[in-house]
């Protein structure tokens, strides 16, 4: 019998570099309200939203994705050629094809690294993280970048009164490397392909080519929101148990920023103390889908309430319906 040669993988993995790029165009609820017939406290009380940033017409996923990129790659001290693997969370680039992490790569310089981009939506950075995590221990990859990014902007309908409030623009990213110790915890993840239909894009895009029409997001707002308040807790507390983490010995909770009562909803369900930070960054950013974790984690970061080395629970959700949770050492 033949065997091959077991790739000699790193023992450990962690993240070394946190990049963020937040459009510069602030859109407060007073502009959304009108074209859906709602009001600026509706969307305070229903969502936690103020207001949200939408990029201008000539950015995209991919442009801004590669700027957060190489703020990521600038913090972590790494070249873009040392880079092994782009890997791209999003679902609101451009193109089905080619992916917008092989256009990331080319706007960097990463000329070494093989892209690929992940579908799964709101679960995609905390599905990259896992990825990464995986690919550095198995020995096929040293140094990863993992980017959430997207320009929602583009695909939500303004009349929509289930999705035209929620959604906006931005991009994150970390820089995943061999580390000395593990920093990232086990990832716990997931999916129901059979509720897929409560966030999907409408019509599919081979219809929408064929009768010339957008395809556009669609949600079921009201089944989203009981699925993440009835699943994500018991994700979240499986991420702790996989890491032997206790909740108390959390610096900080870093949820996707879908919507503040999710994220109370989970507090609750995982008894979560007080002294532990929350993100509720979707206050002013929106809920980005696969850059609201990245984003949510720069704040902290910037704000001085978490620092390199602390630990803290991520949890993605969203269309699929895939999600994804794991504790990790912040950068
Ligand atoms: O990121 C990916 C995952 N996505 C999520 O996790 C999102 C999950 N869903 C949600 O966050 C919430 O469902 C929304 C924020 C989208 C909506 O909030 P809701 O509390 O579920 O609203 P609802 O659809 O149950 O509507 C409640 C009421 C209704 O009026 P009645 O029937 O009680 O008189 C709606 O007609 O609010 C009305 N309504 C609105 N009013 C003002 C619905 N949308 C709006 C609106 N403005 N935009």
């Amino acid at each position: 019998m033949i065997t091959l040669k077991t790739p000699a993988g790193n023992s450990h993995a962690g993240l070394i570099g946190l990049g963020v790029y937040r459009p510069t165009r602030v859109v407060p609820n007073s502009e959304v309200i009108e074209a859906i017939d709602s009001s600026d406290e509706w969307i305070r009380e229903r969502s936690g939203i103020i207001e949200r940033r939408f990029a201008q017409s000539h950015e995209t996923a991919a442009s801004m994705g590669a700027i957060a990129a190489q703020n990521a790659l600038d913090d972590a001290k790494i070249k873009a050629q040392d880079i092994d693997v782009v890997l791209v969370a999003t679902f609101s680039h451009r193109f089905q094809t080619p992916s917008a992490a092989a256009e990331i790569a080319a706007l960097i310089g990463a000329n070494n690294a093989s892209a690929f981009d992940i579908s799964a939506a709101c679960a995609g950075f905390c599905y990259g993280i896992g990825i990464a995590d995986s690919l550095i221990r198995a020995g096929s990859a040293k140094n990863i970048l993992v980017i959430g990014t997207e320009k929602l902007s583009d695909i939500i309908n303004m009349s929509d009164r289930g999705t035209a409030f929620i959604f906006a623009d931005g991009a994150g990213a970390v820089v995943v490397s061999p580390t000395s110790t593990q920093g990232i915890g086990p990832t716990i993840w997931g999916a129901d392909g059979n509720a897929r239909e409560s966030i999907i894009m409408d019509p599919d895009l081979i219809t929408a080519g064929k009768e010339g029409i957008p395809s556009l997001l669609t949600m079921q707002g009201q089944a989203v929101f009981r699925w993440a308040v009835g699943s994500m807790g018991d994700v979240c507390n499986q991420a702790l148990a996989a890491a032997e983490l206790d909740v108390s010995d959390l610096k900080a909770f870093v949820p996707h920023q879908a919507n503040i009562r999710i994220t109370d909803a989970i507090i609750k369900r995982i008894n979560l103390p007080q002294h532990v930070v929350v993100a509720r960054d979707i206050v002013t950013a929106g809920n980005t889908s696969a850059a609201s974790i990245p984003l949510a984690l720069h704040a902290l970061r910037e704000s001085g309430e978490i620092k390199k080395g602390e630990p803290f629970l991520m949890v993605g959700f969203g269309a699929g319906l895939a999600y994804a949770s794991q504790v990790a050492l912040a950068p």
